[in-house]
């Protein structure tokens, strides 16, 4: 059985975009699915200083690790001001610094969700248009806007949306 890891680019407790991770990982067919919280991998804040002095962290081996093993990545990234939430570009630019093709060319479902209407949507265009120079597979994306209206006990209550994102998971199962 293949073995796929699902997380969200944020920190917060009670993450949106964990739980939608969660909710389409869960979609997928015949997979072992590892939730990972980056509340679980500390990072000091990355500068150039900091890694000259103390050189890299541990976590962040750890981290790259477990994307060079796994079958495929569920990915929801938290929007703010428009990119990435700090927390996933810290993640990011610590991954590269060891290893430029960080995402090993696994496929890659890549989502976003927000409480407004653009569902973080430009931080998911951002994603798709960085993520292939560091050998990021996506095979599709998907973002679920007004996360308040249209999810609800862990999964999608909006009829469309959901087939929408079942298209998208049918489609990541085949280059699983
Ligand atoms: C500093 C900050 C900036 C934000 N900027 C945006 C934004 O640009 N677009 C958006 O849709 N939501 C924005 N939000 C709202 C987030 O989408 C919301 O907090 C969401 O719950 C974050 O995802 P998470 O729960 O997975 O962490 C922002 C929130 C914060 C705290």
């Amino acid at each position: 059985m293949k073995n796929i890891i699902a997380f969200a680019g944020s920190n917060s407790k009670n993450s949106i975009n964990k739980q939608l991770a969660i909710y389409a990982a869960g979609l997928v067919e015949n997979v072992n699915v590892n939730v990972l919280d980056l509340n679980d991998f500390e990072f000091p804040l990355y500068g150039i200083d900091l890694e000259n002095e103390k050189g890299i962290p541990e976590t962040a081996h750890k981290f790259l690790n477990i994307l060079k093993e796994t079958d495929g990545i569920v990915l929801s990234l938290a929007e703010h001001n428009g990119t990435y939430a700090t927390v996933f570009k810290n993640l990011f630019d610590w991954l590269t610094r060891i290893e430029g093709k960080m995402f090993f060319d696994k496929p890659m479902l890549l989502m976003a969700t927000s409480p407004g209407g653009r569902g973080g949507l430009t931080a998911l265009e951002i994603a798709k248009g960085r993520f292939p120079f560091h050998d990021g597979n996506i095979i599709e994306t998907f973002s679920l806007p007004f996360f308040g209206d249209n999810f609800k006990d862990g999964k999608i209550i909006n009829e469309d949306l959901d087939t929408q994102l079942k298209n998208a998971v049918k489609q990541y199962q085949k280059a699983l």
